[in-house]
């Protein structure tokens, strides 16, 4: 399976940030890995304009479940298609808090995704209560069950195992209970989806920066990484693309 390294810009980017994606490019020009980024709506187009013929895949960081329609300030995953967009994250945790947005919302706009033709990359993360608790894997487990239709295919979906926690914060899981997680996640899906499963890619996302990057890509059934802060700079980003190369 092809590792995928992908960033998520979050509210973050100008369209002058673009230069980093002209950095990382020359950098990187043919990596062992994929590699996606995830600008804000506002950049995705001039984004993928950059990229075309690149190595540099481009996402969107939210859909509407609804393909059109009179919903004012959203955008559709036909949209982020005709813009230029391969993937859409989907259930960001920061979507899940800062929207309200449930699993079944989720599960919707995971459909559209498909039908729009993009791969979803659905999140899923624990609280530190929930940790503290000892109920991350029911919870993983619970999102991850509701969270996503029929139809999952290795190309289609990638999942992003990310703690709540641990996002935007420096603290990370130890390495035991991120792979902990990861085959936990990966036996969930292959119960559902069957050998499919095996060629879905499992990201690991929180704090993930270029001095964590290497120990955590050496982690059975971790399959690459959702970084945050960490994807705004191409030296950043371009390191952790680096390491999963070399993993
Ligand atoms: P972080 O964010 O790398 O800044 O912790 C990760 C994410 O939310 O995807």
């Amino acid at each position: 399976m092809r590792k995928l390294a992908a960033g998520n810009w979050k509210m973050n980017g100008m369209a002058a940030s673009l230069s980093e994606v002209t950095a990382l490019l020359a950098a990187h020009p043919a990596p062992g890995c994929e590699m996606l980024l995830c600008p804000p709506a506002t950049l995705v187009a001039a984004m993928a304009a950059q990229a075309r013929g690149s190595a540099l895949q481009v996402g969107g960081q939210d859909c509407h479940a609804k393909l059109s329609g009179a919903h004012t300030g959203d955008i559709s995953a036909a949209m982020l298609a005709d813009a230029g967009a391969s993937h859409v994250i989907l259930g960001h945790s920061e979507r899940r808090a800062d929207h309200g947005e449930s699993d079944e919302d989720v599960r919707m706009k995971t459909g559209a995704a498909w039908a729009a033709g993009l791969v979803a990359v659905v999140c899923v993360g624990e609280t530190e209560a929930q940790r503290d608790a000892g109920q991350t894997l029911a919870v993983v487990g619970a999102q991850l069950k509701a969270s996503l239709p029929e139809g999952a295919t290795a190309a289609n979906l990638v999942i992003a195992y990310e703690p709540v926690w641990a996002i935007g914060t420096g603290r990370t899981p130890t390495l035991a209970e991120i792979a902990e997680v990861h085959g936990f996640l990966r036996a969930e899906l292959t119960a559902r989806f069957g050998a499919e499963a095996g060629g879905m890619r499992l990201l690991y996302g929180g704090s993930v920066k270029p001095s964590n990057a290497t120990e955590i890509f050496a982690l059975a059934d971790v399959d690459g990484a959702l970084v945050g802060g960490a994807s705004l700079k191409a030296a950043d980003f371009g390191a952790i693309v680096a390491a999963l190369s070399a993993a």
